[in-house]
């Protein structure tokens, strides 16, 4: 069985992070999603998700090409959680571009382009915005 791995925030979940998954699951017969923590979230981006982790994965899980959901709780712990997971192909946006090729030993990477004109933060700004 081909394993396809992949990361992400996936807050206020949007059809820029239902294309992507799609399109991962595409490249093999099982994915795994690992969905970044409200912890790992806070550290990259210096504010917690809108929706809490449990959630978030709750969301992921119940997503019909995805086949397993886990919490990744750190960025230098791919190249573990690949292996763990039996990974044969990594997916990551295009806004990752090359940040992950120094796994390519393990698994094959793939960049996809990101979805135009939407993203989490985006719409968290336009609610903003329309509730001031
Ligand atoms: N993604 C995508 N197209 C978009 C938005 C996200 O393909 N328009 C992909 C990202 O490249 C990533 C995954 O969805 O592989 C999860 O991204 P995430 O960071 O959770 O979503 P964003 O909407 O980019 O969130 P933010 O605005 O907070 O960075």
């Amino acid at each position: 069985m081909k394993k396809v791995i992949t990361f992400g925030t996936f807050d206020v979940f949007h059809v820029g992070h239902i294309n992507i998954l799609e399109r991962a699951a595409s490249y093999g017969d099982y994915l795994v999603v690992g969905v970044s923590s409200d912890d790992l979230n806070f550290s990259k981006k210096n504010r917690y998700p809108i929706y809490s982790q449990q959630d978030r994965m709750r969301i992921i899980s119940s997503l019909k090409f995805v086949s397993d959901v886990f919490l990744e709780e750190s960025l230098e712990k791919k190249l573990e959680y690949i292996q763990e997971h039996g990974a044969s192909v990594l997916v990551m946006g295009d806004d990752w571009e090359g940040r992950f090729d120094w796994v390519k030993d393990a698994c094959e990477v793939i960049y996809l382009p990101r979805t135009p004109s939407i993203s989490t933060t985006e719409i968290i700004e336009v609610v903003r915005s329309i509730a001031k």
